[in-house]
């Protein structure tokens, strides 16, 4: 089994690798440099675990056609992918807070909301979608949320974030209805990865009903689950963490 884990620093990314490498996959990574104005190449990094390889990338690369991370994806899907994550997301960072009230809401927060947890996504789908037909039974799973469902909103607030969840369920959709066209055995889902404990969560822990917080380890053992058994029929779903389908 070969498994793509995009966005490789995340918590629920990170027990993602953990989870497949214990069950004997090999695991491709792509996580942003941590080097703070380092030449925008993508580098294939080894690692102690043979199994394992992580692949450095600059956003900005996905803007353009980068050579260096077209090689780093020719070279990882030259091994059949069976699984593809997309662990992109932002909730908060610095300034930027889930707002309460539409008055919270600023031009800044709005567009770094939808650079993560929409833009960059989308053209992630968008750089590895040349490369689909050398794994024609791929799963590519982009994990959404739950709240970014217009017709499950019944709370309101944190805007920024549900909106641009929101308009990455309908990029997914959307590619989904391309994709049946062009390559009928992937599947393409949206997929809500249920509340895990991670750096994105933390905040917003204390009040949460008793039993809903999960460890990442859970969260990976319990998407690796439902991923197994997705089928082709289920593309542009919006799916909640045990294969159930959420309303968009
Ligand atoms: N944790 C939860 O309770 C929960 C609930 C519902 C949905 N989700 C969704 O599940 C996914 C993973 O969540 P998580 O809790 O594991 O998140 P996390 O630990 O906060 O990780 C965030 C991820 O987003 C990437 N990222 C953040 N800012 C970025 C930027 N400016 N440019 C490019 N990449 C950026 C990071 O990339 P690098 O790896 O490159 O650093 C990292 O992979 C997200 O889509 C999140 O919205 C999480």
């Amino acid at each position: 089994m070969h498994v793509v884990i995009l966005g490789g620093n995340s918590g629920i990314g990170a027990a993602l690798t953990t989870y497949y490498l214990s069950c004997g996959a090999m695991v491709s990574v792509f996580r942003r440099s941590a080097l703070a104005g380092a030449p925008a190449t993508t580098m294939a990094q080894q690692t102690a675990n043979p199994a394992l390889r992580h692949y450095l990338y600059q956003p900005q690369q996905l803007e353009q056609t980068s050579a260096p991370l077209q090689e780093s994806l020719a070279t990882v899907f030259s091994q059949p992918v069976d699984f593809v994550f997309c662990c992109l997301g932002l909730l908060h960072q610095a300034e930027l807070q889930p707002e309460k009230s539409l008055r919270q809401l600023s031009a800044g927060n709005l567009r770094q909301a939808f650079e993560v947890n929409t833009i960059l996504p989308a053209l992630w789908l968008q750089a590895i979608w040349p490369f689909l037909p050398k794994s024609p039974q791929v799963k590519l799973c982009w994990l959404s949320a739950k709240v970014g469902s217009i017709g499950d909103n019944h709370s309101g607030g944190w805007h920024s974030y549900r909106a641009s969840k929101a308009a990455l369920n309908m990029l997914i959709r959307g590619a989904a209805i391309e994709l049946k066209r062009q390559l009928p055995q992937v599947t393409l889902v949206a997929l809500h990865p249920g509340t895990t404990d991670t750096e994105m969560s933390k905040p917003f822990q204390r009040n949460l009903p008793a039993g809903q917080l999960q460890s990442p380890a859970a969260t990976a053992q319990r998407l690796a689950t439902t991923v197994a058994d997705l089928t082709p029929a289920q593309s542009g779903a919006l799916l909640h963490w045990d294969g159930t389908v959420l309303p968009y």
